[in-house]
């Protein structure tokens, strides 16, 4: 068991976490409850519903899309183009990575980076299927990427910064691997209101940082980290609200106090040109 009182635990944790659920989705099991699957994680249909487009999904392995564990659709709103480097931040099943391999074209690359063995191996066994060659998975961490300075033109990423215990760093590296002009365009999870009416119990929670809640910021500490790491022109589009869950959800959103929503949100930025 984890010690869940340190980063290293919590992210220990999050690994056995998302080992598991690649696991289920390798034997074409649905990921259900996938940020989470305890009574504090985002409900995975919530997330799923209507983030892909079913032509966008066709030529996919069923496996790729069976491991979808993400929260919106970068690749749809970050207007990538042929010839683009773009790498996918804590890629897992693969989906988006094999999306942007399509749409950054043959003279373009998409990495992903995971740091769960067990998504490693479904990702690259989903590239096999899919029979693309323009992708690469890697084995790293968020909060150290294995890739040189300036390298990427875009970096996208769906539901996994939320649950990083050093978001400054992420954010860091993240400015680093991009070309001067290159953009961060990322789905996750965010709280939008006052943080201070939300219960210390929750945030303190572990399963509902591998769940994808605790972890997540307030919109406007997002934006001001962004900016805090050299980006510009921050912004935040909100992409799905979350409701409470239904009664006896196996993963339901929590109650959350007045004047505090859930909210999936595409955060942008860019790094300088000059
Ligand atoms: C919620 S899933 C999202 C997977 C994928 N982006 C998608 O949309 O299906 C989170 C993924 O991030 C990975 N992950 C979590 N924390 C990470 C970290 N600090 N460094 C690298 N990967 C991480 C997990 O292994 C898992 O595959």
């Amino acid at each position: 068991m984890s010690d869940t009182t340190t980063d290293e635990g919590v992210r220990e944790l999050i690994r056995e976490h998302y080992a598991e659920r690649a696991v289920a989705a390798g034997q074409a099991q649905p990921c259900s409850c996938g940020c989470g699957g305890a009574a504090t994680a985002v409900p995975q249909d919530e997330m799923a519903r209507g983030l892909y487009a079913i032509d966008e999904t066709t030529d996919l392995p069923a496996e790729a899309v069976l491991a979808s564990l993400g929260c919106g659709n970068p690749t749809a709103l970050a207007d990538l183009r042929p010839g683009e480097v773009v790498l996918d931040l804590g890629s897992g099943g693969g989906i988006d990575v094999l999306l942007s391999a399509r749409r950054v074209g043959p003279a373009g690359k998409a990495y992903g980076l995971d740091m769960t063995d067990e998504m490693l191996a479904l990702a690259r066994e989903n590239q096999r299927k899919a029979g693309v060659g323009n992708v690469e998975f890697l084995k790293g961490e968020i909060e150290s990427l294995p890739l040189p300075d300036a390298s990427v033109d875009v970096i996208i990423s769906n539901c996994v910064i939320n649950l990083s215990t050093d978001k400054d760093r992420v954010l860091a590296e993240a400015f680093r691997v991009l070309r001067p002009g290159g953009r961060f365009a990322v789905s996750d999870i965010l709280f939008q209101g006052d943080m201070s009416r939300v219960p210390r119990s929750l945030l303190d929670d572990v399963e509902a940082w591998s769940g994808c809640i605790a972890g997540a910021l307030e919109e406007r500490d997002y934006l001001t980290r962004l900016r805090k790491a050299g980006f510009v022109d921050a912004g935040v589009e909100v992409t799905n609200v979350y409701e409470g869950a239904p009664e006896n959800s196996c993963c339901g959103a929590p109650a959350l106090p007045d004047g505090v929503s859930l909210i999936s949100g595409f955060v942008r930025a860019s790094k300088p040109k000059g």
